[in-house]
């Protein structure tokens, strides 16, 4: 590693008080669950922080020293904020922002986003990101096509250079959490799955990716730390232990750490990781001083691996890091943006289990909380949502354990002890 030709603009910068002159202040764009706990290791370094989300108590927002509620996507807004608060960093946390803004901001000086700009653009849709993964870094993913129309899905898929056929998977452009995201096993199957996808995009666009089934093994998430070493005031990066996840209907229900893989397997994942990461960590001009976790997804049948998507933040599978890490992806996150030291170690197995809402109803009361901590190596985040939905995810259960395939089956026990319901 040798030593950079001029410091990084993160290298050896103090720390403040908060709500003082000197402090050193910190916006989240989205103040989920995610951004809750970025919030909560923010705060412990005692940086003043400002939580937005489009909605009023969003959990990062009670834990902030400022809460802020405006439509994201929606630049003015955007713009208007950040120079009213002028926070040393912004930290994106969801991908429905007014990226081209938060560029032109950057470019104008006004802020520094984590880990660029550039990075919450190019992962904002699901289009940027893949071509930039297969089309120009070569990386391995699922064949795929971009569909603006039901007619042009089903050319898409019936036409033999594409390699897709069937089973394959349509999600819309624009969605996360498996919104609008289908598995389409055959001819009939296509226009439901056209219009479901129409139907659960986050913003009206009529565009959509469909991919060729992978058969995968196992998939995971390997989450990736950009930080500047303090030896060198470089940038470098590291990898925590893989994370294995199940998903259903496209939405994490439950991960652990770590999951066990060949050799072949874990250099292969490690540098498409390298890969994707240096190249999202370059700002426009060129530098390549974007810092920060990044949560790379990756699937694996045996010694071959597939790039699927990156997020430049914490990863929601990476809630386990919270039992299983020295330091959890969120402490991580907030150390690397800092331009601080950052350390990757495991400190146990252990997994996590969803809570979802299971009720539509506001201000939900949580019945079995104390049998759900009984549970031997059990803990629990609440996230303090206002609003339960029947699928919104609620909380989660964290189980440590030196045994992983026993961490998985507590954190499912625990989890399912812990049962919202309507107040009253
Ligand atoms: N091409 C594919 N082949 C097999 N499974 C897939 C494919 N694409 C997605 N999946 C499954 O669906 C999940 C969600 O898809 P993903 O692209 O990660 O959407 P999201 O952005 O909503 O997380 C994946 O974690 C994986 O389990
Ligand atoms: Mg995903």
């Amino acid at each position: 590693m040798t030593t950079p030709a001029r410091p990084h603009p993160m290298s050896r910068r103090t720390l403040g008080t908060p709500l003082t002159p000197s402090a050193t202040r910190v916006m989240l764009l989205g103040a989920g669950e995610l951004g809750k706990e970025v919030l909560i290791a923010l705060q412990r370094l005692g940086v003043e922080t400002i939580a937005v989300d489009r909605y009023e108590h969003a959990p990062g927002q009670q834990v902030a020293h400022h809460a802020r509620t405006i439509a994201m996507s929606d630049p003015a807004a955007l713009r208007a904020l950040i120079e009213a608060e002028r926070p040393l960093l912004v930290v994106p946390e969801i991908e429905a922002i007014a990226t081209p803004e938060l560029q032109a901001l950057e470019a104008e000086g006004v802020v520094r986003v984590v880990p660029t700009a550039r990075a919450a653009r190019l992962t904002m849709d699901r289009e940027g990101i893949r071509r930039l993964a297969a089309e120009t870094l070569g990386l391995p993913t699922s064949p795929y096509r971009f569909c603006d129309s039901l007619a042009e899905l089903q050319a898409a898929i019936a036409d033999p250079a594409a390699g897709i056929g069937y089973p394959c998977i349509v999600k819309p452009v624009m969605s996360s959490s498996g919104k609008g995201q289908s598995k389409v096993d055959g001819p009939d199957d296509v226009r439901k799955a056209w219009d479901y996808a129409m139907a659960g995009g986050r913003v009206s666009h009529g565009r959509v990716i469909v991919e060729g089934f992978i058969r995968f093994d196992y998939e995971i998430t390997l989450l990736t730390v950009r930080s500047l070493d303090p030896a060198t005031g470089a940038v470098r990066t590291d990898f925590c232990a893989p994370i294995g996840h199940v998903q259903v209907h496209g939405d994490y229900v439950e991960s652990w750490q770590p999951h066990a893989m060949s050799a072949t397997a874990l250099a292969r994942a490690q540098a498409i990781a390298k890969a994707i990461t240096d190249d999202l960590g370059r700002a426009a001009d060129g530098s390549a001083d974007g810092l920060g976790i990044y949560g790379v997804e990756l699937f694996v049948q045996g010694d071959e691996v597939w790039f699927s998507e990156v997020s430049p933040r914490p990863h929601d599978t990476g809630l386990v890091t919270l039992a299983t890490q020295w330091q959890s992806e969120f402490e991580l996150h907030a150390r690397a943006i800092l331009g601080l030291p950052v350390d990757v170690a495991l400190k146990s197995a252990g997994a996590s289990a969803v809570v979802y809402g299971g009720v539509e109803a506001q201000g939900v009361v949580f019945d079995g909380v104390a049998e759900a901590l009984a549970v031997p190596g059990a803990d629990l985040r609440l996230f303090g949502k206002p609003e339960s939905f029947t699928k919104r995810r609620m909380g989660v259960a964290l189980v440590h354990d030196a045994d992983v395939e026993r961490a998985r089956e507590r954190a499912k026990l625990a989890a399912s002890r812990v049962r919202p319901r309507a107040a009253g």
